[in-house]
């Protein structure tokens, strides 16, 4: 690891559009870019000669060298577990996108690592780290309790195939309400206890998505009820024509008022004749969260991202709606056994 020495080493799997991002702002910390792993030649060179790193088609034996200190992993979901195990127990810190894993048992299985780890394990929730999810938090702190929130995120189908494979990033219950489950579990003071969805797949027989062997479900209504009565409710689709725009609408209610947020440029709150708008600078929320993962790695801050036990909470949660879909029934999180790491996330 880095005692002794100055120089941050870091290898980055998967050079796609998240991989390019990592490299981007681990080396806007000082980091060096050591490698880029990638089995696409043409993306592993062209992210590896922007930084100066060594081009491989898989990370073979770069994470053992004594010049790596952490590993960015952005390869599609389903390949998580492998590369964020194999980092750990070469003893390495790991940033591994969101969300963990497609299965519990790959989750769980990360977790084992990060125990008998000496590296650091992290999950990029990189939401905590955008200017609008503070002020979002803030706002719905002032509107009392019980809240009634509601998410809604449409978007024709979407051009990475691999976001429709079930198999492989799992569909926006898993792939994107991650985000809102994570932000939800921290505004309300924990994970849901009860979940009932209802799905479809409107992408079914849409161009794009042809010869995909399992299509996840793309469009779903999710309710979520959370301790002390606090109620979610999520409204998702990625199955629409392509060309609809990507958007993204939150509504909080309470007994004080209403908070509207155009996620993530425009945050309301309206309380009586009271009414704020915060529209936040522009920022690249995955800068933030990598300058504060070197920071917590340094000592010289606490943890701010989020670890795995809150990713777990957020997977537990996306297949739980998914289990209510399949099933048709209410599904309780305690199903899953009690929450890991305890229910208690940090304060936003
Ligand atoms: N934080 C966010 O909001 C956010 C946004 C987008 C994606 N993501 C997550 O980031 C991850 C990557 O998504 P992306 O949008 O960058 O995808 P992408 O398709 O742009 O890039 C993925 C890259 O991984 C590479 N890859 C495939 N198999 C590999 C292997 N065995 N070894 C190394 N590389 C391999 C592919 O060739 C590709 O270049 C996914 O888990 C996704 O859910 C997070």
């Amino acid at each position: 690891m880095s005692v002794g020495r100055d120089r941050f080493g870091v290898v980055v799997v998967g050079a796609g559009d998240m991989g390019a991002r990592h490299a981007r702002w681990w080396a806007a910390t000082g980091a060096e870019v050591v490698a880029v792993a990638d089995p696409d030649p043409v993306r592993a060179q062209a992210l590896a000669e922007a930084h100066g790193a060594l081009a491989l088609p898989d990370p073979g034996d770069a994470f053992a060298r004594d010049d790596v200190d952490a590993v960015s992993v952005c390869t599609p979901t389903y390949l998580h577990r492998g590369f964020v195990v194999a980092a750990l127990n070469a003893g390495k810190h790991v940033l591994c996108e969101k969300p963990v894993a497609l299965t519990g048992a790959d989750a769980e299985a990360m977790r084992a690592a990060a125990e008998r780890s000496s590296g650091v394990l992290r999950i990029g929730f990189m939401r905590r780290f955008d200017p609008a999810d503070a002020t979002l938090a803030g706002y719905v702190r002032e509107l009392g309790r019980p809240i009634l929130a509601q998410a809604t995120i449409t978007a024709g189908v979407r051009p990475k195939r691999l976001m429709h494979d079930a198999n492989a990033n799992g569909g926006p219950l898993i792939d994107m309400c991650c985000h809102v489950f994570d932000q939800w579990e921290r505004y309300f003071g924990g994970p849901p206890e009860l979940v009932r969805a209802s799905g479809h797949t409107f992408a079914r027989g849409k161009p794009g998505v042809a010869g995909i062997e399992e299509l996840a479900v793309d469009s779903a209504q999710v309710t979520l009820r959370y301790p002390g009565g606090d109620e979610g409710h999520v409204l998702v689709s990625w199955g629409l024509p392509s060309g609809v725009p990507a958007t993204e609408q939150h509504t909080y209610l309470g007994p004080d008022g209403r908070v509207a947020s155009a996620w993530p440029d425009d945050v309301q709150l309206q309380r009586g004749g009271e009414a704020l708008r915060w529209l936040p600078p522009p920022a690249d929320p995955w800068r933030e969260e990598i300058a504060a993962f070197r920071r917590e790695l340094a000592g010289l801050e606490p943890r701010r991202l989020a670890d795995i036990d809150e990713g777990i909470r957020a997977l537990r949660t996306s297949l739980a709606a998914l289990v209510s879909i399949a099933e048709g029934r209410e599904v309780g999180l305690s199903e899953f056994g009690p929450p890991p790491g305890g229910a208690e996330p940090e304060a936003s």
